[in-house]
């Protein structure tokens, strides 16, 4: 069945969305905790051959899939390999978003507090213990935190109500070089905090005792996490690409992009970290008990932060709305709903779980399994069991069951483009990934 999809109007629409869909709370709230918690420098250099070496294969991969198939992630497999258990990876493919939506929104709710606090200017006068202890009593709280998820869900509704071309294309275009921009200033500031150096040191400077088997399976759960990996946005997304789009070529940049925007947001926070005597294994509080600090200590503090929380407030909107897309898309395509019936169920079902990881931080946190409570396990589940196991999929996937000339149509553009990267590809996806996945991921888990 060929759909009359819509595409992408313009060629940075599709940079754009597609970078919007990586750069998120990703980059800028998980990447710093994940770095810290695992001992600074190694946890970055493993990090970033994952980039080059799974995610953009990867990356790809699920383009070529997308565009193949010009459905929804659930129907692509089945369209391509009809009758084979490969779709599965497609019902697999819609589970990990949804499981991720219920403890992102929560985080950007924590998001939009912050901008109202900067907002009302909050912050100011307050010494770092204080920041810190208000930021826990808020987080754990019952009401407030469940108030802004909701505002936040609200958000999401109205982008994605409008479609593809006229949501999401739109408003990631001005907001992620903005994002950037703003980054970059931040940057600058931490070569002036006093006692920064060791900041830098921690993060930039490797040390190989600190890597262990789970913090290899960490960094690549990160990397696939930040990408947006292996859980059907990508290939969603390249759904709508046109027949022009260089796959290859618009998996490397928005690969590169994100990951700059994850080692700004190091460089951000990790002279902080250190300057104002907070401990770099703070967890998932960690950038929000670091940054009010950062604007204090910065002139014009309070516009700073004012910009910085609107961009990323809309850094994690641009990544939800992608998230929100995949399920919304399966439902639309898979169960006939209207547009607005797809959206409802699944926000309505995503803010309920919300709720109680939300919950699971404060009033609930006696509820727990494995030593984690439910929040913990939902991220920890998402990004370090479903995402590899999905990126190993789809490296099997098109590095074996797709034909390879099929393969081949997509990545040239049908024979238009002249592209040295074919064998490699081709190579890495057979080969490497799978093997380098299932080996990280088996040996982090202590099974191997
Ligand atoms: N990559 C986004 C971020 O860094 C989050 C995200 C969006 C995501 N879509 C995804 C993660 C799909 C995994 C799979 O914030």
């Amino acid at each position: 069945m060929t759909h009359n999809r819509t595409t992408f109007a313009t060629k940075l629409g599709v940079i754009a969305a597609a970078v919007g869909s990586a750069v998120g709370l990703g980059n800028i709230w998980r990447f710093p905790y994940e770095v810290g918690q695992s001992g600074g420098g190694a946890f970055l250099l493993v990090y970033l051959l994952c980039v080059a070496l799974l995610g953009i294969p990867l990356i790809t991969a699920e383009f070529v899939i997308g565009r193949a198939s010009r459905t929804n992630v659930a129907r692509a497999f089945k369209k391509l390999a009809p009758g084979s258990p490969w779709g599965i990876i497609g019902y697999l493919s819609v589970l990990a978003p949804f499981l991720i939506l219920c403890y992102y929104t929560i985080i950007a709710g924590w998001t939009i507090e912050y901008l109202y606090q900067a907002l009302t200017n909050g912050f100011a006068g307050k010494s770092p213990e204080v920041l810190k202890n208000e930021f826990v009593a808020f987080s754990t709280g019952t009401w407030q935190p469940i108030i802004w998820i909701a505002i936040f869900m609200a958000a999401n509704y109205a982008i994605i109500v409008g479609g593809v071309k006229k949501g999401i294309e739109r408003a990631s275009n001005v907001m992620m070089p903005l994002l950037f921009v703003l980054l970059v200033v931040f940057c600058i500031n931490s070569f002036f905090l006093p006692g920064g150096g060791e900041g830098f040191r921690f993060f930039l400077q490797p040390d190989f005792s600190k890597l262990t088997p789970a913090i290899l399976l960490r960094a690549m759960g990160q990397a696939f996490f930040s990408l947006s990996l292996a859980m059907g946005c990508l290939v969603t997304y390249s759904s709508y690409f046109g027949d022009e789009t260089r796959l290859g070529k618009t998996a490397a940049t928005v690969a590169w992009l994100d990951t700059l925007v994850a080692v700004m947001a190091g460089i951000m926070i990790f002279p902080a970290v250190f300057s104002f005597g907070i401990s770099p294994t703070a967890g998932p509080d960690l950038v929000y008990i670091t940054l009010p600090n950062v604007f204090m200590m910065m002139p014009g503090g309070y516009i700073w932060a004012v910009l910085f929380f609107i961009l990323l407030a809309l850094a994690a909107l641009t990544s939800t709305v992608s998230l929100f897309e995949v399920v919304t898309a399966f439902m639309i395509e898979e169960y006939h709903m209207s547009r607005r019936r797809a959206l409802g169920w699944v926000l309505g079902s995503v803010f309920v779980l919300a709720v109680v990881c939300s919950l699971s931080l404060g009033p609930w946190n006696g509820l727990r399994l494995f030593g984690m409570d439910i929040f913990d396990i939902f991220d920890y589940v998402s990004a370090n069991i479903l995402l590899p196991v999905g990126g190993l999929l789809i490296s099997l996937f098109v590095g074996y069951k797709l034909d390879r000339n099929t393969v081949y149509r997509q990545v040239t553009n049908d024979g238009r483009l002249r592209i040295g990267y074919f064998k490699p590809l081709m190579f890495l996806l057979r080969y490497f990934c799978p093997i380098a996945i299932a080996l990280i991921f088996l040996s982090g888990l202590g099974l191997f």
